[in-house]
């Protein structure tokens, strides 16, 4: 009888029983490599030494206390660590959160409020891409483009005004000229702000949109009066390079979510993360702010980001994973060469995706499904010029992976794809 829950219902998964460093081995005694991180979450690899010390220790001591009767020394330390990572130590407050779509649900709150308090109430829409993915509640769905995951409750999401320009193929002018035009559509008046992956992570597998696109959206939202928010879950925590992929564009937002490898999958944790002056009108007017869980703040999913920051910072990570990335991102644009089936190529650091033909039906999930064969983890995304498509996949492993490590993940991938080759009949299809 199985009682827990997973995707897919008719199917029955493996169970995992342990993972070290890059590789997690299941059940069976079989390995496979993490090329994924799971879902782009553990960059410091698995059963990191310092992290099994750390955590040991932190149980001994304090595991929860309740943030509106207590702060803890955990918190605290893990919000000055993240002023001190940010560019010039803008983002100087933090609100903790348990996942990605409570912290960009919680950049949608504190972006309302600070309207609010400021009289402002009609500022209520965001922008945000069609090729978008924010989060599985339903406010962070009502901002995501994702078509799959937002098609079933379509009913009760909230219907704001979409970015519909093609980050690759439109120019830049065309792309920001597009978000004007939205502005003056709706009036600078109604809209609350703009939320933006700095690059598409699940929703486009790896989209960057062109140089110089950031600088010019943050002109813009201080010329329009609107406020930028940078949804950093998936990119952020030296995943491309940068703490913060918008360093990429020397380029700050008003309100950041993370998430993902800040806990880096030792513990539930992301933060919605704001610069100083967005407090102010709230600490002016009502002095409270009004989000938050049970669990936010939680003091041993603090401990644990901390030390994955430590860890990140001592081990030079985000220099790794523009170093490793390159040799990555090279091995994959020579498959690309290889195999007509792939169509694009693209990304940064550590967070690189592919685009698969998306006329050849199922070639993504059967992709998937080799690899995982050969003890490889990639991450399925979704692609397409309408972002639809189901033919994307993302190679993001551990920021500690090594380079002979890398070359049995693609070794691996490699053989998944030549076997993929030999499976494409004759009529182009599986
Ligand atoms: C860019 C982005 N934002 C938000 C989320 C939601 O995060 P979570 O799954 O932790 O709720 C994700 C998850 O994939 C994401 O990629």
């Amino acid at each position: 009888m199985k009682h827990n829950i997973q995707p897919l219902l008719g199917s029955s998964y493996l169970k995992a029983v342990s993972a070290e460093g890059v590789y997690i081995t299941d059940e069976n005694g079989k390995r496979y490599l993490d090329g994924s991180s799971g879902a782009i979450t553990c960059s410091i690899g698995h059963s990191h030494p310092r992290m099994i010390a750390r955590l040991r220790d932190q149980l001994d001591r304090l595991q929860f206390v309740y943030r509106s009767q207590f702060g803890s020394f955990e918190a605290e330390s893990l919000a000055e660590k993240l002023c001190l990572i940010s560019p010039d130590k803008k983002y100087s407050r933090s609100f903790f959160v348990n996942s990605g779509s409570e912290a960009t649900e919680t950049a949608m709150k504190v972006a309302w409020q600070y309207w609010q308090e400021q009289g402002q109430s009609d500022k209520v829409k965001f922008i945000a891409r069609r090729k978008s993915y924010h989060g599985i509640t339903l406010g962070s769905l009502a901002l995501s483009g994702h078509k799959l995951r937002r098609q079933r409750f379509e009913h009760t999401l909230v219907q704001f005004p979409v970015l519909q320009s093609d980050m690759e193929d439109d120019t830049l002018d065309e792309q920001i000229e597009e978000i004007e035009q939205i502005i003056d559509h709706e009036g600078s008046h109604t809209i609350a702000g703009i939320v933006l992956e700095p690059i598409v992570g699940a929703a486009g597998s790896a989209i960057m949109p062109p140089p110089g696109y950031y600088q010019l959206v943050r002109e813009l939202c201080d010329r329009r009066d609107i406020l930028f928010i940078a949804d950093e879950v998936l990119t952020g925590m030296g995943r491309t390079g940068e703490y913060f992929a918008l360093n990429h564009w020397n380029t700050v937002a008003d309100i950041v979510a993370i998430g993902k490898s800040l806990g880096a999958g030792y513990a539930p944790i992301a933060a919605t993360l704001m610069q100083g002056h967005i407090l102010e009108p709230i600490k002016r007017g009502s002095g409270l702010i009004m989000s938050g869980h049970t669990y936010s703040g939680h003091p041993f999913s603090c401990a644990a980001a901390l030390e994955v920051l430590e860890i990140i910072e001592e081990e030079n990570l985000p220099a790794k994973a523009t170093e490793l990335g390159s040799i990555l991102m090279e091995e994959l644009i020579e498959f690309q060469r290889k195999y007509d089936f792939i169509n694009k190529v693209r990304g940064k650091g550590m967070l690189l995706g592919c685009e698969l033909d998306p006329d050849v039906r199922a070639l993504q999930s059967r992709l998937v499904d080799l690899a995982f064969e050969e003890g490889l983890l990639i991450y399925p995304s979704v692609g397409g010029r309408d972002g639809s498509k189901q033919n994307g996949f993302l190679v993001a492993p551990p920021l500690t992976i090594s380079e002979s490590e890398i070359d049995e993940l693609i070794g691996k991938l490699g053989t998944a794809l030549s076997k993929l080759q030999n499976q494409i009949v004759i009529d182009g299809q599986l």
